[in-house]
């Protein structure tokens, strides 16, 4: 099958792979739409690991359906990525992010896993959930990413009239601030390095102001425009930058929630979460519960999250949607990738 992998640093191609073949039970997806995720452009980045085939937000069709005997060849479908075992404690409780393998087989994030970035996955069948009756293959592959920011949500647990920042405004931080809004908060910043994704933050209304994030008294403004800083901070960037203005941008007592990955350790200053009593909140993935919740408000229309996507491109426009996505001049947040053009 025709697949694009990571060869190197910043770089793809597209090549002619073996197809994956099913382990016992196990459901094989023809991929319609694949979204590139934040967290593929770490790999891109870095051009490691060699020879892997990205893509974990994906929606498709039904090809083998495996021991699902509710599912019909030719069904549209989309699926968690990761592999948690289903036999731990973390499993049992409902909780898969804490499961210690759950992304270890992950779909699109490991080798032993090529993912929607070639024409066809092979996903376990208890990952595989149905697309429900007026939701689009577009919106089917960002069920992923949207409960990404609901998990962060729930965790957040924000209370009515609360002031909230979002740092960073790729697709997780907007999906994070239109969450935010839908809880209650009553105001929502968005701070951001690039202006173009600043102000799409106030476009797409899913942020009350933006703050550009180089402005030097952009500290100064956020005190001034909070009295004495936010209740909650989530930060969806994690480079050294971001999280300590997330940590100082804080109020004594309030929550920092940290989503943006660093493939390294950054340096970022603790002693301000000290004297502030600060609370530091982890947020990955999402529970399958917070993914089916997705498809549900995607269904009855409660969240639009067709707005985010930007374009739809081909295999062979990969490469360039990749260098778009990290030129940091954009106002491409989200785009989705289709075998078929
Ligand atoms: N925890 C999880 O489960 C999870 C899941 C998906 C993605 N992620 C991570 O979340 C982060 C966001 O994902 P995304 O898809 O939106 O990525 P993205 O790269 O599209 O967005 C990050 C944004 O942050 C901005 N930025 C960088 N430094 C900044 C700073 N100092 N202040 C303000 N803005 C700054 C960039 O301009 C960019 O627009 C990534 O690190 C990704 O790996 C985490
Ligand atoms: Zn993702
Ligand atoms: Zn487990």
């Amino acid at each position: 099958m025709r697949a694009v992998a990571l060869v190197d640093k910043r770089k793809f191609e597209v090549k002619e792979i073996k197809k994956p073949t099913p382990k016992k039970g196990e459901v094989v997806i023809e991929i319609l739409k694949t979204g590139i995720c934040g967290s593929d452009l770490h790999y891109f980045e870095m051009g490691e690991p060699k020879g892997l085939i990205l893509g974990h937000e994906f929606c498709g069709k039904v090809v083998d359906p495996g021991s699902r005997k509710d599912l019909k060849v030719g069904e549209l479908v989309t699926a968690l990525p990761i592999s948690p075992c289903g036999e731990c404690s973390a499993c049992k409780s409902g909780n898969p992010q804490y499961c210690r393998k759950t992304w270890s087989d992950a779909v699109g994030l490991s080798l032993t896993r090529p993912g929607g970035l070639g024409e066809v996955v092979c996903v376990r069948p208890d990952m595989v959930l149905k697309l429900p009756k007026g939701v689009t293959e577009e919106e089917m592959a960002m069920v992923e990413p949207t409960a990404v920011a609901l998990h962060a949500i729930h965790l957040a647990n924000i209370k009515v009239g609360q002031k909230i920042l979002v740092i960073g405004g790729g697709v997780i931080g907007l999906l994070c601030a239109m969450f935010a809004k839908k809880e209650g908060a009553s105001f929502v910043a968005l701070s951001e390095t690039n202006p173009k994704r600043g102000k799409k933050s106030l476009k797409l209304k899913v942020a009350d102001k933006y703050y550009d994030a180089k402005n030097e008294t952009v500290m100064a403004d956020f005190m001034k425009d909070t009295e004495d800083g936010f209740d909650i901070v989530i930060d969806c960037c994690g480079n050294s930058n971001a999280v300590t203005s997330a940590i100082c941008a804080t109020k004594p007592g309030g929550m920092v929630i940290l989503v943006g990955v660093a493939m390294a350790p950054i340096s970022i200053p603790t002693v301000v979460a000290v004297m502030n009593e600060l609370k530091l909140q982890g947020a990955i993935g999402y529970t399958k519960d917070e993914f089916e919740m997705c498809i549900h408000l995607m269904a009855t229309k409660q969240i639009n999250v067709k707005k985010f996507i930007d374009d739809v491109v081909s295999f062979d426009q990969v490469q360039e949607a990749y260098e778009r996505l990290t030129s940091g001049k954009d106002d491409a947040v989200k785009i989705l990738v289709d075998p078929k053009l």
